[in-house]
């Protein structure tokens, strides 16, 4: 705030601007009670979800994986990484509990912009071909002859699933729109896609993201209970007792748990919203929905904040008297552009110069990029504060049912996705969220991990787990 009254004192471009800023903060401003209230009305959503379904702005699918990944799996496993900006394979050869995992090798391609919006058949044959291709060049570990190859299927959208290895796609998030595949199941999707390709292999477990993580970090740490995805969307998941789950039908253990996946992009309650995130809402391909992952994953927080910059500049000539004709390109500006920024610190700020310059054509002095900075650091505060909320909400309803288990003990939340991975002051702003809802005592025992690739692994391991070629690897 200092800094931005001296900018002010010196620009009488920036004068203009000051009350737009002033305005953009309290909009986006996260108060304790504001975080306090998005934390209860998440617990009170996931209660309502697990009761029965579409009870909830939370869809709280049932993952079907009751088995977790124990360190005794074995043997080599593929796994299909699909749903954000990159699609990914990789073979992983597991050795069981003293040499876990001995190699993994992988292959990663970023998705073609036209496949995002193209027939599901046209994606599921890249996916296969990718997949041939990969399987065909062989690596350094090969399957015992014979043996058909097993995926790990990681498939991040919202599937409700109808078996360990099968979902239908309810519908399509973070800006695909492929025709003809909502209401499928995506695992015979890709059958079909291999057998068109020739490829013999199966699909032996179906898995969000999230779920994948949270497999993947368990395996090396008994303490894992909650699992969060924050990079192109967002969500979260976690451990749940089976008999905490009403619309859960059927026989199981008393002492049965399950990975529940919340679908949080959905949430909507109590969110500081400002008059950017409306119009950019308004605009998108799915407006009304994914209110969550509008406001604080990895897609959208550049665009808000072009939105914010590019009224700034109309109303307030934040860039002088002409408006920069790129800055009014939606999505011209990234997330990653904004982190890039933020990561600044000459004292004339010449990485924001420059950033601004490449990506969006402007030209700035000082007092401009000063004011750019604080429109990023707002928009990506509120972000990281509100998933922090987020995941206080999922912990505090494990606490309520299960007193003093969760908060009494060392608890880990394992993160993923390239927004927490690279956006240092998103991860400051998320924990210091988590710590002023818990308190110092509680949250000395809540440790916020990252978990490097857990996804790619916990898939694997995923697979191997529901393997049903080689019976009894996995007790
Ligand atoms: C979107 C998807 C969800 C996924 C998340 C993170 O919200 O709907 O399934 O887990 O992005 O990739």
């Amino acid at each position: 705030v200092n800094r931005f009254k001296m900018a002010v004192r010196s620009s009488s471009i920036s004068v203009a601007v000051a009350p737009m800023l002033t305005k953009l903060q309290q909009d986006c401003a996260t108060p304790l009670p504001v975080l306090r209230n998005v934390a209860d009305s998440m617990s009170a959503d996931i209660r309502a979800g697990l009761a029965v379904d579409g009870g909830s702005d939370l869809k709280m699918i049932l993952s079907y994986v009751d088995r977790l990944p124990t360190g005794n799996e074995n043997g080599l496993f593929y796994a299909l990484d699909l749903g954000g900006t990159n699609f990914r394979v990789l073979r992983v050869q597991l050795g069981g509990k003293d040499e876990r995992v001995i190699a993994t090798e992988s292959e990663q391609v970023s998705i073609p912009q036209e496949l995002m919006s193209a027939t599901s058949e046209e994606l599921f044959d890249f996916i296969a071909s990718v997949l041939a291709n990969f399987a065909q060049k062989g690596g350094n570990f090969h399957l015992p002859p014979g043996r058909k190859g097993e995926i790990g299927f990681t498939f991040s959208f919202p599937v409700k699933q109808t078996s360990i290895d099968s979902g239908i796609l309810i519908k399509w998030t973070k800006g695909f729109s492929v025709s003809g595949t909502a209401g499928k199941d995506v695992v015979a999707c890709l059958n079909e896609a291999m057998d068109r390709k020739g490829i013999d292999m199966r699909v032996s477990a179906l898995v969000n993201d999230t779920v994948a993580t949270l497999a993947g970090a368990r395996y090396w740490d008994d303490d894992v209970m909650v699992a969060v995805i924050l990079g192109t969307g967002t969500n979260a998941c976690y451990v749940e007792r089976m008999d905490a789950i009403p619309k859960l039908q059927g026989d199981f253990p008393p002492s049965g748990r399950t990975i529940v996946n919340l679908e949080w992009g959905a949430y909507r309650k109590g969110l500081p919203l400002t008059v950017f995130d409306r119009d950019m809402d308004a605009a998108s391909i799915n407006p009304g929905e994914q209110i969550f992952e509008k406001t604080i994953s990895g897609m959208y927080l550049g665009e808000i904040a072009r939105r914010a910059l590019l009224y700034m500049a109309e109303e307030g000539s934040l860039f002088g008297t002409s408006v920069p004709e790129k800055l009014s390109m939606p999505f011209v500006l990234g997330t990653p552009d904004l982190s890039a920024m933020q990561q600044d610190t000459t004292d004339d700020l010449q990485t924001v110069g420059s950033v601004l310059y490449d990506v969006a054509g402007v030209e700035s002095t000082l007092n401009s990029r000063k004011i750019v900075l604080e429109v990023c650091d707002t928009i990506v505060k509120r972000a990281g504060r509100l998933a922090g909320a987020g995941i206080v909400g999922i912990l505090q309803k494990i606490e309520e049912d299960t007193k003093g288990v969760i908060f009494g003990k060392r608890t880990v939340v394992a993160m993923d996705g390239g927004l927490y991975e690279r956006y240092s002051q998103y991860r400051r702003y998320l924990k210091e969220s988590v710590a002023e809802l818990l308190g110092p005592e509680t949250s000395k025992n809540i440790v916020i991990e990252h978990s490097k690739d857990g996804s790619g692994i916990g898939a694997a391991l995923l697979a191997a787990t529901n393997s049903n070629l080689i019976p009894g690897i996995t007790a």
